[in-house]
């Protein structure tokens, strides 16, 4: 199973030269796409492609494309005008050295290379015309405003009100199922899976996804800013409506256990060997960070 450092060589070598694009702008793009994070979208992404018997190296490009989109939305979940955090992945977030205006182009033109580099001669010399565009029909579609950005819209909607769980489980299965959803669907679609395969995919995207937001509130309560990389306590600070507010802690940890329960039935449908994507899901669901 892919590393890493494979995604992450990859994901480097799309950056724009410094000749092509205004110095600032690739400086503040670079600066978040290399500052890490658990690269969970794109390991989604191989593992899927792999799990149907396709070559890693077909699959990377949309791996690495799910990956500047869930950067973007990073950058500007931070903004002051969103979250308002100045920490991210274990540095000062992108608008606090590169000022909000950079901070909000970079997260705009990573979006578009992410489109590009789907798009390549390159790309598609692999994986086909025909899986290129099925691959930018499903992140644009879980990006955009039926995906993350409507999920972060119903969050920004619900600040400093009360929302009910039904509403929390439409948010985050929007603003963070979306990308884990699009990342393990271009997968398939990749490995061009049966309709069948597609449907479990995406119970198990769901699952896992949800599951991973609710992890992530747990973190924001009980972690450390050191663990996290991001502040803590930000999601009462800025009097957020989420699934541990509703249910406490050990509530939403078992619920995030019987979540990850659903996700590995899921993961039957499929002849291949699902071990990682199984073990990935049990660790997500228990991660500190
Ligand atoms: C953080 O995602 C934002 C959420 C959707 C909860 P990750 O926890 O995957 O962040 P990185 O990529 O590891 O920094
Ligand atoms: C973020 O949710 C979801 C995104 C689409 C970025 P959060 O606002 O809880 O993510 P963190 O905790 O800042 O990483
Ligand atoms: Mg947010
Ligand atoms: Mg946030
Ligand atoms: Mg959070």
């Amino acid at each position: 199973m892919t590393d890493i450092n494979a995604i992450e060589k990859a994901l480097y070598s799309y950056l724009p030269s410094d000749a092509v694009y205004e110095k600032k702008l690739t400086e503040s793009m670079k600066y978040s796409l290399e500052a890490g994070g658990k690269r969970i979208r794109p390991t989604l992404t191989l593992a899927f492609a792999s799990l149907l018997g396709a070559d890693e190296e077909v699959a990377m490009p949309f791996a690495c494309a799910v990956e500047m989109i869930h950067t973007y939305s990073l950058i500007h979940d931070d903004l002051p005008c969103m979250d308002d955090d100045d920490m991210r992945r274990g540095k000062p977030s992108n608008h606090k050295v590169f000022g909000e205006d950079i901070a909000l182009l970079a997260g705009d033109a990573l979006q578009s290379l992410a489109f590009e580099i789907m798009t390549l001669d390159s790309t598609a010399e692999k994986a086909g015309y025909e899986t290129c565009c099925k691959c930018v029909n499903i992140l644009s579609r879980y990006c955009g405003a039926v995906g993350m950005v409507g999920g972060q819209v119903i969050d920004l909607a619900f600040e400093n009100k009360k929302a009910s769980l039904e509403i929390i489980s439409e948010m985050d299965r929007k603003k963070t199922g979306g990308l884990i959803k699009a990342a393990c669907l271009m997968g398939c679609a990749v490995g061009n899976a049966s309709s069948e395969e597609f449907l479990a995919a995406e119970k198990y995207a769901e699952n896992i996804g949800l599951a991973f937001q609710i992890v992530d509130d747990i973190l924001d309560v009980t972690s450390t800013e050191q663990e996290l990389g991001k502040p803590i306590g930000s999601d009462a600070d800025n009097n957020k409506s989420n699934y541990v507010t509703e249910l406490g802690i050990e509530e939403c940890q078992r619920l995030a256990d019987k979540l990850t329960c659903e996700a590995l039935e899921a993961l039957n449908v499929f002849s291949g060997d699902t071990s990682f994507l199984a073990s990935l899901a049990q660790k997500l669901a228990r991660r500190k960070n």
